[in-house]
């Protein structure tokens, strides 16, 4: 084994460790400026990067936080205090992270599905992040369920993306989190959820063997098995658990470890099923990498106000510590 994939394996590990999770704040510059404008924010590289120290300073974070994915803005900015985000970050305990992947796009001959493009000049772009702080990255496919989608063709798509991305990043020394994400979005029912996030990870393990990707150095980002949130249905935390792990099952022991997307669930919500996951028995460890279920309390609390800076960071710490527990407990169970 080489040096570079030892460290790798060391890096998931660390991502992976009990009682930690990491915290997904790479939104894209148009993503955070719309969710900055609803919040009362006015959106700006200034705005932005104030919003992401306001995240990255919050007492008692590397407590239950193991990484922080950053966008690529972010990661050239600074702190109030000069120190670059990958460095502050780093010297609190905490892993940076970069999310490498450049978007979803419409993918041509196939109407209303995208292909997650990157892939070029990704090598060169690797080890620039990698030069400047960066431990690991992300890269996310995007898949929505309709009555014909998605079609092989995308599938076979991002899964080949994913995978190349993910031989580069091992390359580089960084750990690829790989994230093929079924949407919520629709009203199909949990069976239809399971099936199609089955035959995505089918189409993903395939293609990380062919690059001879190693599964211990990689983390999977994958969506909790529930029914699309147009369904009259909400199954339990216990049956969503059920589900996701019964899909999960398909991975080989030597994958470092699983950290869930949260998807635009209920923050609630999103922790009581990571807290049913853990009566589980895995061979991985099974943990959080939340955006929205961890940043939308904070941002909703601090809403641009100076006066509300502490509000927002109480949020955020409360959500954290709050999913940190939940992935501390099949720990707590084992040893009991
Ligand atoms: P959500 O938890 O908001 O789904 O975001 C996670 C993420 O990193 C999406 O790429």
């Amino acid at each position: 084994m080489t040096s570079r994939s030892t460290e790798c394996r060391q890096i998931a590990a660390q991502l992976t460790a009990p009682g930690k999770g990491i915290l997904a704040a790479d939104e894209s510059i148009a993503t955070m400026s719309s969710r900055l404008e609803q919040a009362g924010v006015t959106p700006s590289a200034d705005s932005r990067r104030m919003y992401r120290e306001l995240l990255v300073t919050t007492p008692g974070l590397s407590d239950g936080v193991s990484g922080i994915i950053f966008c690529d803005e972010t990661l050239g900015q600074v702190l109030s205090d000069g120190r670059p985000f990958a460095q502050a970050v780093r010297q609190l305990g905490i892993l940076p992270g970069i999310k490498v992947d450049t978007g979803a796009k419409p993918c041509p001959g196939l109407p209303g599905e995208t292909i997650t493009e990157g892939l070029d000049g990704l090598p060169a772009r690797l080890a620039h992040y990698a030069e400047i702080g960066a431990a690991f990255a992300k890269w996310r496919a995007v898949f929505t369920i309709a009555d014909d989608k998605p079609s092989w063709g995308s599938i076979a798509n991002n899964a080949n993306a994913l995978a190349r991305y993910a031989a580069a990043c091992q390359e580089a020394g960084l750990v690829p989190i790989v994230e093929p994400e079924v949407m919520m979005t629709g009203s199909h029912t949990i069976q239809r959820c399971a099936e199609v996030t089955a035959s995505v990870h089918a189409a993903v393990r395939q293609q990380l063997s062919l690059q001879h990707v190693d599964l211990a150095g990689i983390v999977l980002k994958p969506n909790m098995i529930t029914e699309g949130d147009g369904s009259p249905e909400r199954s339990t935390p216990e049956q969503v658990a059920d589900a996701t792990v019964q899909v999960l099952r398909a991975w080989p022991a030597e994958l470092a470890g699983v950290a869930f997307l949260s998807g635009g669930q209920p923050p609630e919500r999103a922790t009581a099923n990571l807290e049913a996951l853990q009566q589980h028995q895995t061979p991985w460890p099974l943990t959080f990498s939340f955006g929205r279920a961890l940043v939308s309390p904070a941002l909703a609390a601090w809403g641009g106000d100076e006066t509300r800076y502490a509000d927002g960071q109480t949020a955020l710490g409360v959500h954290v510590a709050a999913n940190a527990a939940a992935a501390r407990l099949r720990r707590d169970l084992q040893s009991a």
